[in-house]
Parts: structure tokens; C-alpha cells; sequence
């Protein structure tokens, strides 16, 4: 095949069409990089495209994909320049490692009233601090899934911290999604809004519990963990391109495997575990107290951190 057409998305491959690459997106392939490391037969098998044509596409590409080498040293700079948002608990910050960090996503779950909607909310009036102030000097995209958005909440909050509620409130961007669709569409068709309206954070509270609702029991699980793949993918791709944090609340169930210790076990199988960059564990405590677990992070050690919700917010 001539190698006149530059290939720059899914679409401009040889034997992909539009329809084609769609399918392909909505299973989580949705980058050049991803298609170049398909194994030929199992792009084939996706398809319904021969095994030649998919070779071709396959290594088409890979030509496309510019790997470029960093030193650690760069890596480390860049690192340096990743903004991160206060969740206004010094000793959380501490056991983050400054705060929720962006361009990945920070899952928080937990039973019921363990603050994951609480701290949500001050994160959306914390991010419209300042760089270097606690926050990234953005607004807040909050995607509410079941319909405990409370903006008078956040009116308190943002008094506490001495700042114009009122404002703070128009820099919060709300949609309410009453299906998994609207949920997935929110974030689909979000590029835009987050480009004009300098979003530094997206709230997904909660990110699975629709998809629970609408997908249950064993036969719907492979058709629920798709969609899920595909709109976690999304989340992380806004991140990346964006420079903005993702922070999502997840439920609970207890996992009858676990016989000793606490079987408190996060939904959304492996594909949620894997998606989350950051997994953190609420807990009640005595109290306004709630006890935080940072179970899973690429850069900081395991531990626990005690947060405190009050009339004013998130405190130690
Ligand atoms: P689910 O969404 O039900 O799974 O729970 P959640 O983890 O999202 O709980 P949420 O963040 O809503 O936390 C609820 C807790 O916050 C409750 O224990 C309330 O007591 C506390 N809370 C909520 N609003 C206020 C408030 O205005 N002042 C104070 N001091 N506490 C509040
Ligand atoms: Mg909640």
C-alpha cells in the first residue's frame, strides 16, 4: 500500500474505517501506540478484517508512533511540574505527597458516610486556589451519578476559606447523569468544555454506581467491565491531555474470599484496579474522624492519614 496518506488517528489506517474505529475506541484502543501493539490476529478477531489487512494497519501503526526517549532527569522535572490539589487535611496531603495529583486519577472508596462525596467537594473549591496555593487556579467539572451534590455545602466551604462563594460556585461545572449513557457522554463529549473553561479537576461521584444498577449479576459483567474499560480510559486521557486530576468515589462489598481482616473490597473488578493511579481507603472513625488508607500508589509508601469533616470542611 502506498504510504501517500499521513496516518495521525485510528480513522486514517489502511482498512479502518469509521465504524471500525469507533468499535475500537469504545474497547479501550482508542490511540495509535494501542493499535501498534495489537497482536495482528486478535485486531483481526476485533474487526472481522483479515489477518493481512490487520497485519497491515497494525504495522502502519507503528510507523505512525514516535517513541521518544527522556532521561530520568527530564522525567523527574516534569514530574516536579505536575500540579496537584490540597484536600485540606495536612496529614492526607503528607501521606499524597502533596495533595490529589494530576494527569492521573485518585479513586477514594468506602462504606457509606466515609466522606468520599465530602472530600469530592473540597477538592472542587480547592482547585480553584492558585498553583503553589493548594490548588491549580482551575474550575471543577462534577459529574454526579447520584444526585448528593449539595452546592450549599460547598457555599460553606468556600466561605471558610475566606473565598467569594458565590464565585466559587460559578466555577464549579455540575452534570447530573441518570444512566450510564449520560454518565459516559459527560466525559465523551467533555473536551471542549474543559478547553474553555480551564477544568483542572473532573469528580466522578460515583463512578460505578450506575454502571452496578444497570449491569447486574454474572451475564451482563463482560458488557459492563467494556463500557467501564472504555470510559476509564477516557478519564485518564483527559487527565494526561489536559493536565487536569481525576478524582472518582467507588463503592464497596464484601469480598467473601477474604476470611481474615477486613474484607471491605473496592468495585469494578481488575479494570478499576488497574485504572486507578491512586486508590485511597475511607474509613468512619469516632465521630467527624475518618480514617484514610493509601493502598495503592506508583510514588508513596502504604499508611494511613486521620481527616476530620467539619461545618468547615475537609480538616485535620
Ligand atoms: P455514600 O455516598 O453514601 O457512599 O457516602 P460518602 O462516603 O460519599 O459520604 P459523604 O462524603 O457524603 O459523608 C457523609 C458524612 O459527612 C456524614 O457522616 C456527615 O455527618 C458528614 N457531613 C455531611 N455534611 C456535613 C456538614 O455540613 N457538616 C459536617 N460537620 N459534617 C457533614
Ligand atoms: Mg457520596
Amino acid at each position: 500500500m502506498a504510504k501517500d496518506k499521513k496516518v495521525k488517528e485510528i480513522e486514517d489506517l489502511p482498512g479502518i474505517g469509521p465504524t471500525t474505529a469507533d468499535k475500537l475506541k469504545a474497547a479501550g484502543h482508542d490511540t495509535l501506540d494501542k493499535i501498534a501493539v495489537l497482536d495482528p490476529h486478535n485486531l483481526a478477531e476485533m474487526t472481522g478484517m483479515s489477518v493481512d489487512k490487520a497485519k497491515e494497519a497494525v504495522d502502519a501503526a507503528k510507523d505512525a508512533t514516535v517513541l521518544e526517549f527522556s532521561t530520568a532527569s527530564q522525567v523527574y522535572e516534569g514530574r516536579k511540574a505536575i500540579g496537584r490539589i490540597e484536600t485540606g487535611s495536612k496529614e492526607l496531603n503528607d501521606l499524597l505527597g502533596g495533595g490529589i495529583e494530576a494527569k492521573a486519577i485518585t479513586e477514594a472508596y468506602g462504606k457509606f458516610a466515609s466522606g468520599k462525596t465530602q472530600l469530592g467537594f473540597q477538592l472542587t473549591v480547592n482547585v480553584q486556589l492558585p498553583a503553589g496555593k493548594g490548588g491549580m487556579g482551575g474550575k471543577a467539572l462534577f459529574i454526579d451519578t447520584e444526585s448528593t451534590f449539595r452546592p450549599e455545602r460547598i457555599e460553606a466551604m468556600a466561605q471558610a476559606a475566606g473565598l467569594d462563594a458565590e464565585q466559587v460556585l460559578s466555577n464549579i461545572l455540575v452534570v447530573h447523569a441518570l444512566n450510564t449513557e449520560q454518565q459516559i457522554l459527560a466525559v465523551e463529549k467533555a473536551d471542549k468544555t474543559i478547553k474553555e473553561n480551564n477544568i483542572k479537576l473532573i469528580v466522578v461521584d460515583s463512578l460505578m454506581a450506575l454502571f452496578r444498577s444497570e449491569f447486574p449479576g454474572r451475564g451482563a459483567l463482560g458488557e459492563r467491565q467494556q463500557k467501564l474499560n472504555a470510559h476509564i480510559h477516557k478519564l485518564q486521557s483527559l487527565a494526561d491531555n489536559h493536565n487536569l486530576a481525576v478524582y472518582v468515589t467507588n463503592q464497596v462489598m464484601d469480598n467473601p474470599a477474604i476470611l481474615f481482616g477486613d474484607p471491605t473490597t473496592p468495585v469494578g473488578g481488575n479494570i478499576m484496579a488497574h485504572a486507578a493511579t491512586t486508590r485511597l481507603y475511607l474509613r468512619k472513625s469516632k465521630e467527624d474522624k475518618r480514617i484514610v488508607r493509601l493502598v495503592d500508589s506508583p510514588s508513596m509508601p502504604e499508611g494511613e492519614a486521620v481527616m476530620k469533616i467539619t461545618p468547615n470542611g475537609i480538616k485535620d
